[in-house]
Parts: structure tokens; C-alpha cells; sequence
């Protein structure tokens, strides 16, 4: 194994999209960002040095982060921001993981445009992968774009009270598509050869935003999600929510020709008809290498953007290829938790700045997460600082809601959330058998729910109410798909298990920056084991302060 060690500038970059010229920020001038090519088994040493005018941290999305909870990089939650003129020394060893995660900023909304890959192989001399080798391998980053300042613009909404607007484009690997204006050059193209098998590692950054994916005259293989190998499964439309990632075989079987590939959002919460090419949809083009450039490309039959039946087909029918060595999905649970997570209404007390009454907020189990301002999660239970959390996380019971009428729900008591701090502490290697619950209070929607550190086993999912009795006839505790992000079926239900065996402090939050905003987040602390080898070590000596 070796020592990957690299260097992350964060800093202004100015680029012209949608005929506009914008400053944003980005990592070594580029968007995306540098691609991290690694393999399990590896140590990365990252130094980021910010040199933006924004508090920014850099997280590394899926990785376990074994023992290095110090590295994970949620702003206020395992760290301080780096200040600007700052720079902090990330460092963790992969272990136990394969195929595409990504690392992403994680303060405010300033991932907009700082993020890139992360890809893992396999150890040198293991078997390599479980599929046949590809002939080239892809990356596919979908964005999103603003012509404006992502973060004053999340700024300014943040203090009305409302949310942050919708963005002006999509993106492919950082380009809109030539069915924007200005954007004929900014156009991602992937050239191909006839008969070869691309390795595509799609990867959704967008901030609010799931996403429908295609390819002209082209299927797709799926082999893994989010870093785990899953049994092939053949579509033509991949379905991928922010946070998550699909890696997926191509094989170049078309006639040689150009073929458009598009996203699309995927808008759980409406059901307006879509318009065939608007803000929420980009293209990039596939071009066999024999066809001529100047031919007009093939564009794709998008689905419609509120196809909540197709998008669950997808996420539903994937399954784990379990591999000896795994992890596997737990059989026994020690602790059973009912989450309930959506938008609801803040209720403010008279002690709170900032508050706006009846603005909307999020949350789950009616709990609003607040970020901590002086001292990050992490750093306080590591010292033992009172005051910064408390670790009473609400446990619910089952609460139905009825979905015919959004704005109808028959437990009032979840109308109206104040802001808290509130933990759940578990301790080392308890199993969680979590149901993860879609409110009916502002509107339903589709909300992917991702876990730091811990991979979890999605073993059931529907839509409607969850009812134990007859949901657990349905649990896969054979081949579940392990993920890190899960989408909650829209005015539905799923049913994640994980094992929480690393110490620290691990956010659980919407993946839609929007709703982490306003409150749809919990963490997980996660006590030592008994051993050295299950004990969180101190913080490096650069850690950054507040
Ligand atoms: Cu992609 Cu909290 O992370």
C-alpha cells in the first residue's frame, strides 16, 4: 500500500458559463476539482490550504475514516472551519472499500463548485475487479450551476427564511451543454471506439437535486453504488441522488454515430410537466470515433421529471454482490430507531437570534439540527465540554401521515420545530436498525439520507405509511445493497441497518445542501471500544480552532 499525499488550493477562480463571467471558488483552479486515483489499502495525506475568502472544510464522502474521525471534515461537527489564510493536514488510510466516492466541501454551500472524484481500485495483486475489465474508465461528475455567488445567494435566503433559489444549469463534469446559450464549447465529450466497454463512475454533486441519467441508443450495466460491488443489473436509465454514485458498464454497441447524454432532475415533490430542455437538464456528447463531428447527435427519451415509479424501480432493484470478506448485514439489532424526516415550520423561542416564526425548517424526529458555533461536536465530547450538544435525540414512535394531502397531517405536534443540538449516542459496535420515515407537513418529497462513516444495508423501502408487521416480510436480509446515501421513497419509507463500530462524531443529513441548512441533520456519537484499536487517538496538531 502507499502513501498518497497531495495538495488542495481553494481558492477564486474566475469562469465564463452561460455568457457570464462568475468568480467562484475551487480547488487547483479547476472544476471539478483534482481527481484522487487511489487504492484500498492506501494512506492519503492531503494538505488544504485556503486560500479563499470563505471558511471552507474538505470531506471525504463514504470513506470510513477509521480511528481519524479528526479528518472526516463536516464543518462544526468533527472540525472548525479553515479560516482563510489557513490550512489544515487531512490524513486517513482506506480500508475495507472500493470503486467511486467523491470528497466535496462541507460549509455552507460552497460544494457548489468545490468537489471532485475519489476513486479506489482494488489492492495491486488481488483479484481485481468482479467484472470484466473495462477498456477505459470514466468520470462523470453532475453539477450544478449559479450564475450568481452560490453563497451569498444562501446567505441572503437563509436570512428571509426561505431557501435557496434554483440554480441556472446542470452540469457534466463542470459544462452546461450546448443546449444553453454561450455553451457550445462548454460541452462535455467522451470519445468512443466501436465494440470497447466504458467504465462510467457517475458521481452525483449537484446540491439539491436527484437526477435522472442517459445515453442515447445506449445501456447501461450497473456494478456498483457508492463504493460497494452490486450484482449486474441492466437499465437504460440511471437514477442518482446527491451524494450517492453509480458505477456503471457501457459497451460501445451503436451505430457509430454522436449520441447526446443527458441528466435530468429528477423533481420527487411535483407534478408539473416538464419542458424538454430547461434549467434542470444538461447534455455532453458521445462521439464514436468514425462518426463525423459535425453530425447532429441523437438525444435521448428523457422520463418525466415527477417519475416517482421509475426512480423507486431503480433504487429498489438493486442488490449487494457480497463477496467473502464483506460486511454483512446485521441479523441481530441492539437498538431500533423510527426517523421521521422532512420540511416542517420553525417555531421560534424568545431567546433565539436570527429566528424568523414560521419560516420554513427541517428535521428529524421534530428535532432541527442547529450547528454548534463555538466548538465543533467532536472537540467537545473529546474534551468533555459541556453545553456545546446534548445527546437526547427524541426517539418517535410510528406517526402516520396522510399523503393524499400534503397539507393535511394528522400529528400537529410536528407542524412547528425549534432548533437544538441534539445528539444520539450509541455505543461501540452497536447495531442500528433505522426507519427513516418521508413527513407529510410541507409537502412530501424524496430526501437522500446519507451516514458518515458507516455504510448501511438498505434492507426495505415503500411508499406510504411504515407498518412493521407487514414491511418486515419484505426485509432483504440475504443481498441488500450497502450504500452510504439512501433516497427515502417520496411520501415513503426505508429501512437501513448498520453496525456503528468507529468512535466519533458522525453527521446523518439530508444530501440536499438546502435542507442540511435548515435542519435536517442529526449526528451519531459513537463511544470508544474497550481496545486501543477502537479508541479515537488525539487531534494532529494543526487541528483548526475556532
Ligand atoms: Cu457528502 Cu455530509 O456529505
Amino acid at each position: 500500500a502507499a502513501v498518497v499525499e497531495r495538495t488542495f488550493r481553494v481558492g477564486n477562480l474566475t469562469v465564463s458559463r452561460l455568457c457570464e463571467s462568475t468568480v467562484i471558488n475551487a480547488v487547483n483552479g479547476r472544476l471539478p476539482g483534482p481527481t484522487l486515483d487511489v487504492r484500498e489499502g492506501d494512506t492519503v495525506v492531503v494538505h488544504v490550504i485556503n486560500d479563499s475568502p470563505y471558511n471552507i472544510t474538505i470531506h471525504w464522502h463514504g470513506i470510513f475514516e477509521i480511528l481519524t474521525a479528526w479528518a472526516d471534515g463536516p464543518n462544526m461537527i468533527t472540525q472548525c472551519p479553515i479560516q482563510p489564510g489557513h490550512s489544515y493536514t487531512q490524513k486517513f488510510t482506506i480500508t475495507g472499500q472500493e470503486g467511486t466516492l467523491w470528497w466535496h466541501a462541507h460549509a455552507s454551500v460552497i460544494r457548489a463548485t468545490v468537489y471532485g472524484a475519489l476513486i479506489i481500485r482494488p489492492r495491486q495483486g488481488t483479484k481485481g475487479y468482479p467484472f470484466p475489465k473495462p477498456d477505459k474508465e470514466v468520470p462523470i461528475l453532475l453539477g450544478e450551476w449559479w450564475n450568481a455567488n452560490v453563497v451569498d445567494l444562501a446567505n441572503e435566503a437563509f436570512l428571509n427564511g426561505t431557501s435557496l433559489s434554483a440554480s441556472d444549469a446542470f452540469t457534466i463534469n463542470g459544462k452546461t451543454g450546448d443546449q444553453y446559450p454561450c455553451s457550445k464549447e462548454d460541452t462535455y465529450k467522451l470519445e468512443v471506439e466501436k465494440g470497447k466497454t466504458y467504465l462510467l463512475r457517475i458521481i452525483n454533486a449537484a446540491l439539491d437535486n436527484q437526477l435522472f441519467f442517459k445515453i442515447a441508443g445506449h445501456r447501461f450495466t450497473v456494478v456498483a453504488v457508492d463504493a460497494s460491488y452490486t450484482k449486474p443489473y441492466e437499465t437504460d436509465v440511471i437514477v442518482i441522488a446527491p451524494g450517492q454514485t453509480v458505477d456503471a458498464l457501457m459497451v460501445a454497441d451503436a451505430t457509430p454515430a454522436r449520441y447526446y447524454m443527458a441528466a435530468l432532475a429528477y423533481v420527487s415533490r411535483d407534478n408539473s410537466s416538464n419542458l424538454p430542455f430547461d434549467n434542470t437538464t444538461t447534455t455532453g456528447i458521445v462521439r464514436y470515433k468514425s462518426a463525423s463531428p459535425s453530425s447532429q447527435p441523437v438525444m435521448p427519451t428523457m422520463p418525466s421529471f415527477f417519475d416517482n415509479d421509475l426512480a423507486f424501480r431503480f433504487y429498489s432493484s438493486l442488490t449487494g454482490l457480497c463477496r467473502p470478506g464483506d460486511g454483512t448485514v446485521p441479523l441481530h439489532v441492539d437498538e431500533h430507531m423510527f426517523v421521521t424526516v422532512g420540511l416542517n415550520f420553525a417555531a421560534c423561542l424568545p431567546s433565539q437570534v436570527n429566528c424568523i416564526t414560521q419560516s420554513l425548517a427541517a428535521s428529524m424526529n421534530n428535532a432541527s439540527f442547529m450547528f454548534p458555533t463555538t466548538m465543533s461536536l467532536l472537540e467537545a465530547d473529546y474534551k468533555g465540554v459541556e453545553g456545546v450538544y446534548t445527546d437526547d435525540f427524541p426517539d418517535y414512535p410510528p406517526v402516520f401521515f396522510d399523503f393524499t394531502n400534503a397539507s393535511v397531517n394528522s400529528d400537529t405536534a410536528l407542524t412547528f420545530t425549534t432548533k437544538s443540538t441534539k445528539v444520539k449516542k450509541v455505543k461501540y459496535n452497536t447495531t442500528v436498525e433505522m426507519v427513516l420515515q418521508n413527513t407529510a407537513i410541507v409537502g412530501i418529497e424524496s430526501h437522500p439520507m446519507h451516514i458518515h462513516s458507516f455504510n448501511f444495508f438498505v434492507v426495505a423501502q415503500g411508499f406510504g405509511n411504515y407498518d412493521r408487521a407487514t414491511a418486515e416480510k419484505s426485509y432483504n436480509l440475504v443481498d441488500p445493497q450497502e450504500r452510504n446515501t439512501v433516497a427515502v421513497p417520496t411520501g415513503g419509507w426505508a429501512v437501513i441497518r448498520f453496525t456503528a463500530n468507529n468512535p466519533g462524531m458522525w453527521i446523518m443529513h439530508c444530501h440536499f445542501d438546502s435542507h442540511l441548512l435548515l435542519g435536517l441533520a442529526t449526528a451519531f456519537e459513537v463511544e470508544n471500544g474497550p481496545t486501543p484499536e477502537s479508541t479515537l487517538p488525539p487531534p494532529p496538531p494543526d487541528y483548526p480552532a475556532c
